[in-house]
């Protein structure tokens, strides 16, 4: 990797950590053995298993009652640390509350490498069991160390999971999924987590080619020369102040079989955004514009799981990647872009730079002719304002297709809302002297902006993610751990795995 000597980045840095690290090991077992901790789950009603050597009472006089969340250490004179982790109420145990449980019991076991979990007796099938737990488990146990020298965290080596009455075989047929959907997820919170003069957008198309060979998927890389031809004129006014190059990293993925159908994905890029000419006031969340290629980070991340998950259709993707940095050569206030399509964007503020990179990939998608096109953004502070950091923006042109999202971000609890694509405010994006501009009003900037996407889909179904609030999490939270949330891959892998052309 060609990065500036005086960073003094090691030579065998990777982006990309939880790659190299060891799978941990997910056993179903009758009985745990060579276990350092067991974590036995315990619901607020129902029995307390045998293990504990409490009852009820007792441990509600220690102040634990099986409500979510909570956990108690429980004393033994030997063995392995034992540890009560609350489950909720059992009849509510379902496969979000079995994934929380599962990444509270891995929390509370955090200084272990190898611990044992109980699972009490619940509705779901095996596969499902099995796959929850194996997310819940290794999103918790996550973090972002290789630039650390030291630390406390301990790494999993491995979990022996007991749930009585489950199917073994199916039950790891789950975790085999599951393992998979965390994997991708891990991925991208790498990524996002990568310092930005770690991770240019050079250095993010060498990460996107070795996944690529690993995760059988073809990668096309595009340089300034290659878009200047191209005549991509929002990425480039975008990335004419920044010393970094910027890449256009098309992804393609071919199932083995007749495709069901043809996915769009585009992600933006932004690999530090400081907002360009129009400075983002220096506080707290200038640290956070590393993680502005999050929705980029999370399309590729995806494309990690398409093969080995078996998904039927044929996806393409389009990473937009470019810092946003003020320079004396940088995009200005007032200048115009012409992009790919043709339309033509007077720049208002420099801040608005999202949409100017994520126009030209929406028109790449659309000259591929996919099906349909889904867009992963970190685009507005407003998604954040109004949804906050749990709940993602949704928004589109076509219901069934925004249906379809929903569909898959609550069957893996990335919470997203549907916003209204409200067609009057609109205007407030006409310019006097181009096509459209980069900047609505005060109010509803989330809308405004997916409305600036929508001038470049045509009639193409279109869906919209903004996740600029849910990229990031500022505390470890269940299955979120603290730092970048890898939001949207494992919405984005349901999708790709279900999608067929209606
Ligand atoms: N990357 C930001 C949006 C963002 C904000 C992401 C907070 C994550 C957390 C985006 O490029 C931006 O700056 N948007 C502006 C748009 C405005 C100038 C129309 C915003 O939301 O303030
Ligand atoms: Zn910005
Ligand atoms: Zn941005």
């Amino acid at each position: 990797m060609n990065f500036d000597a005086y960073k003094l980045i090691p030579g065998d840095f990777s982006p990309v950590p939880s790659l190299h690290a060891g799978d941990p090991v997910i056993d179903w077992v009758d009985a745990f053995a060579g276990v350092e901790a067991v974590a036995v789950l315990v619901g607020s009603d129902g029995d307390v298993p045998a293990e504990l050597g409490l009852d009820r009472e007792a441990l509600a006089r220690a102040g634990f009652t099986g409500a979510a969340g909570g956990t108690l250490l429980v004393p033994t004179g030997d063995g392995p640390l034992l540890v009560a982790v609350g489950a909720g109420a059992l009849a509510e145990l379902d496969q979000h509350a079995l994934r929380d449980a599962a990444a509270n019991a891995t929390r509370a076991t955090k200084g272990k490498s190898r611990f044992g979990l109980r699972i009490p007796d619940t509705e779901l099938d095996a596969e499902t069991l099995g796959r929850v737990v194996a997310e819940g488990v290794l999103l918790a146990r996550y973090a972002f160390t290789p630039l650390k020298n030291g630390g406390a965290f301990t790494p999993l080596e491995l979990v022996q999971v007991c749930a009585e009455g489950t199917d073994p075989v199916q039950a790891a047929d789950g975790t085999g999924i599951g393992r998979i959907n965390a994997r991708a997820t891990n991925i991208a919170r790498d990524l996002c987590n990568a310092p930005p003069s770690h991770l240019t957008a050079v250095a993010l198309a060498e990460v996107a080619r070795e996944l690529g060979e690993r995760f059988g998927f073809e990668v096309q890389e595009f340089d300034r020369e290659e878009l200047i031809a191209m005549r991509c004129g929002g990425l480039l006014g975008v990335n004419a102040g920044s010393a970094q190059e910027p890449r256009m990293i098309k992804l393609h993925y071919a199932p083995p079989a007749k495709a069901t159908g043809h996915l769009g994905l585009v992600g933006k890029g932004i690999m530090y955004d400081s907002g360009g000419v129009s400075l983002k006031p220096s506080d707290p969340m200038h640290l956070l514009m590393k993680m502005d290629m999050g929705g980029a980070a999370s399309v590729l991340a995806t494309f990690t799981a398409l093969r080995d998950l078996g998904a039927g259709a044929e996806v393409t993707g389009f990473l937009m990647c470019t810092d946003n940095m003020p320079d004396g050569s940088a995009y200005k206030l007032g200048d115009v872009l012409t992009t790919r399509s043709g339309l033509t964007i007077e720049v208002k503020n420099t801040d608005a730079e999202g949409r100017l990179v994520m126009c030209d990939g929406l028109t790449l998608a659309l000259e591929d002719e996919v099906d349909v096109v889904v867009d992963i953004a970190t685009l507005t502070g407003a998604a954040l304002m109004a949804l906050g950091q749990l709940t993602a923006a949704l928004l589109g042109n076509n219901q069934a297709l925004v249906d379809a999202v929903r569909t898959s971000a609550a069957s893996t609890d990335e919470q997203v809302w549907q916003l209204p694509l409200e067609r009057k405010y609109r205007k407030q994006l006409d310019s006097d002297i181009a096509d459209i501009s980069n900047l609505g009003g005060k109010y509803a900037g989330a809308t405004t902006a997916a409305l600036f996407l929508e001038a470049f889909v045509g009639d193409t179904p279109w869906a919209h993610l903004d996740i600029a609030g849910t990229m990031q999490s500022d505390t470890d939270d269940v299955w979120r751990s603290k730092g970048a949330t890898g939001f949207g891959t494992r919405t984005l892998i349901d999708l790709a795995q279900n999608f067929s052309r209606r």
